[in-house]
């Protein structure tokens, strides 16, 4: 598939497109210019992919007359923090970034979610484009407008809603994205069809080899339907008052697990990938669910090389009283978003504690039999 695929991402003024394909960074000038009147840029990006993939973005601006310097903070979580934000400040600073400057993030969901909110707030908000180069970050964290950073107390726990300009895809990136990276991303594929589309769910199941081994033709349609999702439900409720839920199918528990492994233990998708099973067995506890929904969803994650089993030296005590410290939950009641089987999902307010216990149980359960 060598065409570039468009999906609108419909905000009102705030609308915006996503462009997928091939070689999508050369055409970065192009696309970015017809997006707004800037009078310079400045790309934010890690050491390591300034030449692969930061720098073909400059060129590309360049070559349509738009001034453009690339800084670079260091990889990782734990740099995701107001600390950097300043240095990135004391970057824009020196090189004169001003009100009709534009941003671009080059990278995974951690600069971009950075580099957003970096944007969000220099000068009260200047205009941002993220160009993601992890899978992660391609279906799901370069999608929607959250940015932030962490504090020592919790993720995600200071940010902002900013819309980007436009998101780049292109899959090029992947060749060089470690494996583990990119099963992490393949987690909330795999999210994306149980909570809305089975047929997409069970595509994903039959293609995993081939995604896996980075093939084009398969990834660059399952991203393309991973956005279509995303971009559907945050056109439906961009700040989560309601609807927007129903992406985190999987991430009240997956965030237990890696507040409480210190964020060193999994990466992001691997958390969601256990958070979703616990979360399907949640279902089937509060009888919405059978069986060989938990079954199924346990079979996708295998095969995709993600780990399944409730990590057995957490405590369930433990596990339950993060799940009420996530920033999503209020009021110290537990809503949840819960399978009504294979690509259908519900919110589900209170849920009750008894449930998540249970299913607690029987998941560590299931990892001692399995
Ligand atoms: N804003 C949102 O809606 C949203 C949604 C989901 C996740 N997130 C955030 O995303 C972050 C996780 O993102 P991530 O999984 O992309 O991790 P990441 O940004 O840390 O990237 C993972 C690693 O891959 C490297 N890398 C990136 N692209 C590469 C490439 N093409 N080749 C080689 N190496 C490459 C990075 O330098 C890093 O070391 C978390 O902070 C999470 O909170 C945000």
């Amino acid at each position: 598939m060598k065409e570039t695929n468009i999906i609108p991402v419909n905000l009102g003024e705030d609308s915006y497109n996503i462009h997928i394909g091939m070689n999508v960074l050369d055409q970065a000038g192009t696309i970015l210019n017809a997006t707004g009147a800037y009078t310079s840029a400045v790309v934010l990006t890690h050491p390591k992919l300034v030449q692969l993939y930061a720098e073909p973005v400059r060129t590309s601006l360049e070559r349509v007359g738009i001034r453009t310097a690339i800084r670079t903070t260091p990889s990782g979580e734990r740099y995701k923090t107001l600390r950097t934000m300043e240095k990135i400040y004391d970057q824009l600073l020196s090189l004169g970034v001003d009100r009709k400057s534009l941003l671009i993030t080059v990278g995974g969901g951690v600069i971009g979610d950075m580099g957003g909110f970096a944007s969000a707030i220099w000068m009260r908000g200047i205009a941002f484009a993220q160009v993601p180069t992890t899978l992660l970050a391609q279906v799901d964290a370069s999608v929607g407008g959250k940015t932030g950073v962490d504090l020592p107390k919790g993720k995600n726990l200071v940010g902002a809603f900013h819309q980007p300009r436009a998101v780049l895809i292109d899959p090029r990136t992947l060749g060089t994205l470690p494996a583990r990276e990119l099963r992490s991303g393949l987690a909330e594929m795999l999210k994306h069809g149980i909570i809305c589309d089975k047929d997409y769910f069970r595509s994903l199941i039959f293609d995993t080899p081939r995604l896996l081994a980075r093939d084009s033709d398969r990834l660059i349609p399952a991203i393309k339907r991973s956005c279509e999702i995303k971009a559907d439900v945050v056109s439906r409720d961009e700040r989560e008052k309601g609807l927007r839920a129903v992406l985190n199918y999987g991430h009240t528990i997956g965030h237990a697990i890696e507040a409480l492994t210190g964020y060193k233990r999994y990466r992001h998708g691997e958390a969601v990938a256990i958070g979703m099973v616990t979360e399907s067995i949640i279902s089937e506890e509060m009888h919405l669910t059978g069986n060989e929904t938990t079954e199924e969803i346990i079979r996708s994650v295998q095969r995709s090389r993600l780990p399944w089993e409730f990590p057995r030296d957490l405590s369930i005590d433990e596990v339950l009283n993060a799940t009420k410290r996530d920033k999503k939950q209020s009021g110290g009641k537990l809503t949840m978003a819960l399978l009504e089987g294979v690509g259908s999902v519900r919110m589900v307010p209170d849920t009750p504690e008894a449930a998540v216990l249970s299913a607690l149980k029987r998941h560590i359960d299931l990892g001692a039999n399995g």
